[in-house]
């Protein structure tokens, strides 16, 4: 994979101290050079171009990082750096590996235009934001930019906080997609689908501690939600299974490109388009600021270490959920001590002790899932990986169950185990069908082989033990039943080497539980009634999901309640 982004900005550094070059008092030879270093995904290039006194252009040539964040960092960085005038800025919140990835890329560059250090760095402009907005949006993930679209298109003034140094929060590290019943990605396929079996399968997974009426707008409402995406122009045309799901209903892009990054890339390219957003990162929400009557009225916010009253109408409140808060994690749940997560870094439930401080009711909020199959120590391997044919083995080299049942029952089935983690076999064709699968390669996660039972060596399982499962299994597909598990979908046998094995256990995935919300977004005070200007979306919220989240659904979920919410605090704005 590979992109070409280009970051230029007005350098306004003051430069002193410069180490001789071809011209004299000149920091660097003139000229672009390319660099090298590694971030979180693999390898990152880029180009940088010097005058002899300053870093004028920073081109990023190929980039393995911008899956998983997006070019938000490295467009935050090329300012950051050319601003300074220097590689030792500050890196990004919430993407420091690829961050120091980029910057040690730019410093060898510039080591190749002669710099030998010294230049001086510039203090960091802070912007301020103005004293009043028509809607505050508190959080730039996906439930957060879906709002602040939508309330701009309804003539709002919008202003977004978000705390970390880059948009996306855990929406950028969607990978399997976005769930919606009826769309014509499914039709093309054949796949009879309807908003009804959606409801019944959404509640199913939830053990029917959803909110129904919720669950009703997220069943009938997600095609528009994706629509909305494309019309944007996101691509979700491919479709696939994820667990609990009654037919392929997840969609993400085509080839299986990860889905969080596409989804992140067209709300924020819709929103710069759009003249009324301004946003705001490294900008934490600290209080939502109430009237006398409890009505929400604005927020304190920290920008730069200053912090500001900001008045609005409304707030929206799309913080995102708590996976990254170890201490609320185990207080609500003793036995997820240890575990790791999956979540981004800024995931601590701010939004949602915000809210509770000003008696906003919360529901649900013991629910909390794992997902099975986290590379441990790296990365969660989407589940689409098994959506697409791959199966479970555990150390014997033997299947344990239907790979397909929900992610609570796999984890728990996963961590039954006697070494509490198991391997995801795969062949070939699986890995062909399903680009966020090289990510993986290049983190170096994947175990690859020639055949089944060279897998088997590599992995330390029995090879006769694996190379039997993997033809039984190859049976079950031919005949279309899984005498074993009654594994419902079975989309390819395993039969094209190289065949592959990623070992995985369960790591904290998402927090159901929140802020309670009506059908209109609004937020519940503990005395039942709405509070006033003060709305809720994305995993901020709880209700949608009940006991337990299907795959696929979070993303429908924040981008159907983000526009509702973006909607409505625009329309009481206007009022
Ligand atoms: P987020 O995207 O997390 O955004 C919330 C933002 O608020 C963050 O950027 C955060 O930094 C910011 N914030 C927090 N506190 C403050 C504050 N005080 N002030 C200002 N800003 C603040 N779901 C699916 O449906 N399909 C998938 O394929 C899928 N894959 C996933 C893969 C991974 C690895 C993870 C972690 C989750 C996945 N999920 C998936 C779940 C889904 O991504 C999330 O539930 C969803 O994106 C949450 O969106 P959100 O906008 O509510 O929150
Ligand atoms: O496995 C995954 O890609 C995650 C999906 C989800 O959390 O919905």
């Amino acid at each position: 994979m590979s992109t070409r982004v280009t970051f230029a900005f007005i350098a306004i550094a003051l430069i002193f101290g410069l180490g001789a070059c071809a011209t004299p008092g000149a920091a660097y030879v003139p000229g672009t050079y390319v660099g090298v270093g590694k971030g979180h995904g693999g390898e990152l290039k880029v180009a940088v171009t010097v005058s002899p006194r300053q870093i004028l252009k920073i081109e990023v040539l190929s980039n393995d990082e911008t899956a998983v964040l997006g070019d938000s960092a490295f467009e935050e960085l090329s300012r950051r750096v050319i601003a300074a005038n220097s590689a030792e800025v500050e890196v990004v919140s919430g993407a420091s590996s690829s961050s120091e990835g980029f910057l040690a890329a730019v410093s060898a560059a510039l080591a190749q235009a002669g710099f030998k250090g010294g230049a001086a760095k510039a203090a960091a402009a802070v912007r301020a934001p103005a004293k009043a907005y028509d809607v505050i949006v508190v959080g730039g993930g996906g439930a957060g930019l879906s709002a602040a679209n939508e309330a701009a298109l309804a003539g709002a003034s919008v202003v977004v906080f978000e705390k970390m140094g880059v948009l996306g929060g855990n929406t950028v590290r969607a990978t399997g997609g976005m769930n919606a019943a009826g769309t014509k990605h499914q039709a093309a396929r054949g796949i009879a689908d309807s908003p009804e079996l959606f409801f019944k399968d959404t509640m199913k997974g939830g053990y029917d501690k959803n909110d129904p009426a919720l669950v009703k707008i997220l069943s009938e409402k997600a095609v528009e939600s994706l629509d909305w995406i494309e019309s944007m122009g996101g691509d979700l045309s491919d479709v696939s299974r994820s667990g609990g799901a009654s037919v392929n209903r997840i969609h993400l892009p085509a080839g299986g490109s990860k889905a969080g990054p596409e989804i992140v890339k067209t709300l924020k390219k819709a929103a710069e388009a759009k003249s009324g957003i301004a946003v705001f990162t490294e900008a934490k929400v600290l209080e939502i600021l109430v009237d006398k009557a409890g009505a929400a009225r604005g927020v304190r916010v920290a920008i730069g270490g200053r912090e500001h009253s900001v008045a609005a109408k409304a707030v929206v409140l799309a913080a995102g959920g708590f996976g990254a808060n170890e201490e609320m994690l185990v207080r609500l749940n003793p036995a997820l001590k240890g575990f790791a997560t999956t979540n981004h870094s800024g995931a601590t439930g701010d939004g949602i002790l915000l809210a509770e401080k000003i008696g906003a009711a919360l529901v649900d909020m013991k629910e909390i899932q794992t997902h099975p199959t986290y590379a441990p120590g790296k990365e969660m391997v989407t589940e689409a990986v098994r959506g697409n044919g791959a199966i479970l083995v555990d150390h014997k080299g033997l299947r344990f169950g239907n790979e397909m049942r929900t992610r609570d029952v796999v984890s728990a089935a996963i961590l039954g185990l006697p070494e509490k983690t198991a391997y995801l076999v795969f062949d070939t064709s699986v890995r062909k069908s399903l680009k966020a699968i090289e990510d993986y390669v290049k983190m170096g996660i994947v175990v690859e082989a020639a055949s089944p039972a060279e897998l088997a060596a590599k992995i330390g399982v029995d090879p006769a033990a694996l190379a039997a499962t993997i033809e039984r299994y190859n049976g079950f597909v031919a005949a279309k039943a899984d005498a074993d598990f009654a594994r419902p979908d079975m989309p390819r046998a395993l039969s094209v080497g190289p065949y592959h094995a990623i070992e995985v256990t369960p790591a904290v995935h998402h927090t159901m539980g929140g802020v309670k919300i009506d059908t209109a977004t609004r937020v519940v005070s503990t005395k039942g009634t709405p509070i006033p200007g003060l709305f809720a979306a994305g995993e901020v919220t709880g209700g949608v999901h009940g006991g337990n989240r299907l795959g696929g659904n979070a993303l429908a979920d924040i981008v159907t309640f983000g526009r509702i919410a973006g909607k409505n605090a625009a329309a009481l704005a206007k009022k």
